[in-house]
């Protein structure tokens, strides 16, 4: 949450800067200032978005080789002008871009005041600037010394970047829980929040670890921690191509991450699965096999969306793998003492890899001695980092808040494991094996058939863009299906939807059943085919009105349901990710239709950092 952004070259620091935070609004956009620095530092920061800041500096000319930027998602303190950042210390020393939390900002804040500080805003940020100004005026330090010491008195996460009005050619980064990324240039370095406002100059980056601090000069970086102990940059190549971070003539990123999905499901299993001869081979995971396959128990953890691709799992690992598998939410796992045994598997799923709730728990599950697994799209960050091994999804950048793309990698990764995992358990024999290989080959040109439904997809969306409430009916594999087409429909429409297993209703939700209610049933056909078919006569027999996710070719639903879209025949093992495509269209669809901006959902932010 927050994006931030900061640049030392020779160039133009504004226009790097304002592009780099466009780039990274996914992150955060309640509201968003700079300050670039020339021979004095000019400071803009304003409720709103990127574009609003842009509007509110106006034909002001920016000039200045450094300086930092900063997208809000607020956590202290309400979005207005105020707390934007950049926060400037009383004195005007320092200047500072923040991406965390402080914890303890009460105290220190009640310590700076007692030493005469007085604080303009509401947010954490004031207090970490007017400590570093604080110790650097007190103790007579350099900047640097001053940033790290007070680093050090922080209880928190932080991603920072500094400018010192005495030090005007240095720009300080550092990083703890809160991802920083350096972009190395030629006589320039860039920073930020992740790679996406970089790779356009450089693709050479170091990501930094918690604890570490960047000093950067136009032609020298010094890499150390908090602790003034010297660290060797780790540079390495990033293979990020720009067209990945652009719409590429989609109206909007959301749009163009479903329509991607073909691809993307491809590239999840691209080198990984050959069809001749049949085989999966995950090399990311293949030193752990052994504990993979005799694990006692798989734990599950992930938020949101990840949470449902989770869920998928759970049904896929234990329907094909025949391991005990548990899901869990990383928020609950984290904070309720849970049994961890040693030879219990714990894999964390995440499209960002940072999620902080997601981390914490990893953490702690490596502390009780589990191995601990990741599969994360995002390249280099925290979680991929800190798990013993892992798979990269491979989807490429997600930008749409609203996560897409990235659940059906996730889902595919989880498949390709699952039959992994019960080829080695021998409880797949060699036809099932090749069969199921063969249906997620098949995966990509079906999705492509399905996103041929999109105008259908779009007239049923105009019959329903004014309901208050929608209902979400799955059995099976679909039931995690429901939970995530409602998730999608609340979070960019702001429509009020539930997801539920299907045969769960009779016991309280059918009450909510009436004439206004849209029900959107997946109803392929599939092992619980019959018993869906009797929850959607449940549904009609209370006026209940059905849209049905059914079969291509299917006719005795089409008789019951109002409205249905037709996917094409597969086995339930990759039916999570066939059915799940017209729920992000039909929410996309109802989104737009209500005047809503998908990409960027209020009170939303991509990468949740905060807990
Ligand atoms: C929903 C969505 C969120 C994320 C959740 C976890 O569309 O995007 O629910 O799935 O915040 O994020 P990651 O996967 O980055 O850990």
């Amino acid at each position: 949450m927050c994006g931030i952004v900061g640049y030392i070259g020779s160039k133009q620091a504004y226009p790097i800067i304002i592009n780099g935070l466009k780039r990274l609004e996914y992150r955060g956009y309640d509201s968003a200032g700079i300050c670039v620095v020339s021979e004095t530092p000019f400071t803009a920061k304003c409720k709103g978005k990127v574009s609003d800041l842009e509007n509110f500096i106006g034909d002001h000319s920016v000039a200045g080789t450094i300086g930092i930027g900063h997208t809000r998602w607020a956590t202290h303190g309400e979005p207005n002008d105020t707390n934007a950042h950049p926060h400037e210390s009383m004195n005007g020393t320092f200047i500072l871009i923040h991406n965390g939390i402080i914890e303890n900002y009460g105290i220190l804040k009640s310590k700076l005041e007692k030493r005469g500080y007085i604080f303009k805003s509401e947010t954490d940020t004031e207090v970490l600037v007017n400590l570093i100004e604080y110790i650097y005026l007190k103790g007579n330090v350099t900047p640097e010394i001053a940033v790290r010491l007070a680093l050090t008195k922080v209880v928190g996460a932080y991603g920072i970047a500094v400018i010192c009005r005495d030090e005007v050619d240095t720009l300080i980064a550092a990083r703890k829980g809160s991802p920083l990324v350096v972009g190395v240039g030629d006589g320039e370095y860039y920073v930020a929040s992740d790679a996406t406002p970089i790779v356009e100059f450089t693709n050479s980056v170091i990501f930094l670890n918690d604890n570490d601090v960047a000093i950067l000069k136009r032609n020298e970086m010094v890499l150390k921690t908090i602790y003034n102990e010297a660290l060797e940059p780790n540079i390495q190549t990033l293979d990020l191509d720009i067209e990945a971070i652009e719409k590429g003539g989609f109206d909007h990123f959301m749009l163009k991450e479903i329509f991607e999905q073909p691809r993307s499901i491809h590239d999840t299993f691209r080198g990984r699965v050959s069809t001749n001869p049949f085989d999966i081979h995950l090399g990311g995971l293949y030193k752990v096999i052994p504990n993979l396959v005799d694990a006692k128990r798989i734990i599950l953890i992930g938020c949101g969306t990840s949470w449902h691709a989770a869920l998928v799992g759970e049904y896929l690992l234990e329907d094909l793998a025949r391991i005990p598998v548990e899901v869990e939410y990383a928020s609950e796992f984290r904070y309720r003492h849970p049994i961890i045994y040693k030879d219990d598997v714990v894999i964390a799923i995440s499209q960002s890899g940072e999620t902080a709730d997601t981390l914490a728990a990893i953490r702690m599950a490596k502390q009780a001695g589990a191995m601990v697994l990741g599969i994360c799209n995002v390249v280099g960050s925290s979680i991929p980092r800190e798990t013993h091994a892992g798979v990269y999804t491979h989807a490429g950048p997600e930008i749409g808040v609203a996560s897409t793309k990235a659940f059906t990698a996730q889902v595919t990764v989880l498949i390709m494991m699952a039959i992994l995992l019960g080829r080695k358990k021998g409880e797949i024999n060699d036809d099932r094996y090749n069969e199921l290989i063969n249906e997620l080959a098949n995966v990509p040109d079906k999705i492509e058939k399905i996103l041929q439904a999109d105008p259908l997809i779009l007239e049923i969306s105009k019959r329903f863009k004014d309901a208050t409430n929608f209902l979400y009916l799955g059995r099976g594999y679909y039931f995690p299906v429901a939970l995530e087409g409602a998730l999608k429909l609340k979070e960019i429409s702001y429509i009020h939807a539930e997801g539920y297993p299907a045969a769960e209703m009779k016991h309280g939700p059918i009450a909510l059943i009436d004439d206004t209610m849209p029900v959107v049933v997946i109803a392929t056909k599939d092992n619980s085919y019959e018993k869906i078919v009797s929850n959607i006569q449940e549904v009609k027999a209370r006026k209940g009105v059905i849209i049905a996710i059914v079969t291509e070719g299917d006719t005795v639903i089409k008789q019951m349901a109002d409205y249905v879209i037709e996917i094409p025949e597969a086995g339930e093992v990759v039916g999570a990710l066939l059915s799940v495509v017209p729920l992000q269209m039909l929410s996309y669809h109802i989104a737009l239709l209500r005047g809503c901006n998908v990409d960027q959902p209020r009170n939303l932010a991509k990468s949740v950092t905060v807990e």
